[in-house]
């Protein structure tokens, strides 16, 4: 079965189809011809993930998913949240500007969150569901592993980032591997596919 991942990242793709290998399924997700940059204007991490989702049906006609995620940070009202991506220009400004807002506040109570949502070749929402990774944020960036906020991101019950563990280490647990075992799950229990 092949399935259209919402995307134009080569490293996501990359990542879902070591996911879904390690797991056994005979799933292949590819990317979409060309550019793929829908406008992603919703107010949700789910909102987002359907509008990708449904951009990626429309030009292809076929089965797609689409994932969107980012870090929430209790004490700062749920923020960088939708704004993860866009919360300044580059990945380490992104990370200063986390460590600034977070200077006096002693609350770092904090969890990565990922909106999967799979659409069939009619068009219509087959599945969706989200993955949440919890943790909280440290007051120094640590680790070298990953992307985006990883090295500031405190895993709960652990002294490590996110960016101190390696890519199987990362997989098991986070919010986008927990959603898509999710999504997994139901493509194989609605024999949408047979696990190997
Ligand atoms: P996207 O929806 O997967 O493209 O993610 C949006 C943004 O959220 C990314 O650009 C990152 O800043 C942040 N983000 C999402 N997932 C992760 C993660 O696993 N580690 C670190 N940052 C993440």
């Amino acid at each position: 079965m092949k399935i259209v991942l919402a995307s134009s990242n080569e490293h996501k793709v990359k990542e879902i189809n070591e996911i879904v290998n390690k797991l056994g399924y005979d799933i292949e997700f590819i990317l979409p011809e060309g550019k793929f940059d829908p406008v992603e204007d919703g107010n949700t991490f789910e909102a987002n993930s359907l509008i990708k989702a449904k951009a990626a049906w429309e030009l292809t006609k076929t089965w797609a998913l689409a994932d969107d995620s980012g870090l929430c940070i209790d004490s700062l009202g749920g923020k960088p949240g939708i704004y993860s991506a866009r919360y300044e220009t580059t990945p380490q400004k992104r990370i200063e500007r986390v460590l600034n807002e977070m200077k006096n506040i002693e609350n770092r109570k904090a969890h990565f969150t990922c909106a999967m949502t799979l659409i069939n070749p009619k068009g219509e929402i087959e599945y969706a569901c989200n993955g949440i990774c919890e943790g909280s944020i440290a007051y120094k960036p640590s680790g070298k592993n990953g992307f985006g906020y990883d090295p500031i991101f405190l895993l709960k019950n652990s002294d490590k980032t996110m960016a101190e563990l390696n890519d199987d280490e990362k997989n098991e647990i986070s919010h986008r591997s927990l959603a898509l075992q999710k999504v997994l799950n139901y493509i194989s229990e609605a024999h949408l596919v047979e696990n190997e």
